[in-house]
């Protein structure tokens, strides 16, 4: 699929002031820090429409992506960034769980994982929480240019044995990418048209 237009809507954190528009949308989670704005520009060819930066906690918004003029990607939050308040913690995990349970555009969540890191019991409970709540969702393991190539299917293996005996029958749809040498963006892309196919 080729990216034509990718435009910002809007920032916002509740829920039901996302986009109206019936059109499907796309979101981006995991923990802070793991790529998922990197990610959306990555994606888009643009540098700068999400904002990224080496420092956890810098997307603190729903935000919303309208691409091709007719889907969205939406940019989340991270979560399990210690420094922030437990106040402000709480306000983030509700509208966030807000979004991933009321929002009936949501057509498929990814869920991103440092492929670096061992399973984290953060993101499997995550995963856990998309389970019971029946939202479709993709893994996408970031920041692949940071381990070998020959490495990067035993990572993948191992997340899979985490899943497993975390009572997954099967290891979900994923994805390999590194946002700084465009890798999986041809896959992810292909992913998503043919979803919005659908
Ligand atoms: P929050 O908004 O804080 O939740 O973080 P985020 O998940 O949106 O992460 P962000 O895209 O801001 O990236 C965090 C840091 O990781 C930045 O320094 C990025 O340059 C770096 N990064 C993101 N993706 C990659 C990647 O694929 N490879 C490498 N080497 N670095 C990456
Ligand atoms: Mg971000």
């Amino acid at each position: 699929m080729k990216i034509n237009t990718a435009e910002f809507i809007i920032s916002n954190s509740d829920a039901s002031k996302c986009p109206k528009e019936p059109l499907p949308e796309y979101a981006f989670i995991g923990r802070s820090n793991v790529g998922k704005s990197s990610l959306i520009n990555m994606l888009t060819n643009h540098k700068n429409l999400a904002k990224t930066s080496g420092r956890p906690g810098k997307t603190q918004l729903i935000n919303h992506f309208k691409i091709n003029s007719n889907w969205f990607l939406v940019d989340l939050p991270g979560y399990g960034y210690a420094r922030v308040s437990k106040k402000t913690k709480d306000v983030f995990q509700q509208f966030i769980t807000d979004y991933f349970e009321k929002r009936e555009q949501l057509v498929c969540a990814f869920v991103l994982i440092d492929i670096r890191l061992e399973a984290q019991k953060i993101d499997l409970d995550f995963i856990n929480y998309l389970g019971e709540i029946e939202v479709p969702f993709c893994l996408i393991f970031t920041k692949a240019d940071k381990i070998s190539r020959g490495k990067i299917d035993a990572h993948v293996a191992a997340y899979r044995k985490a899943l497993l005996a975390n009572n997954w029958e099967e290891m979900p749809q994923h994805f390999v990418t590194s946002s700084l040498e465009s890798t999986g963006r041809d896959e992810l892309l292909a992913f998503i048209d043919d979803v919005n196919a659908q």
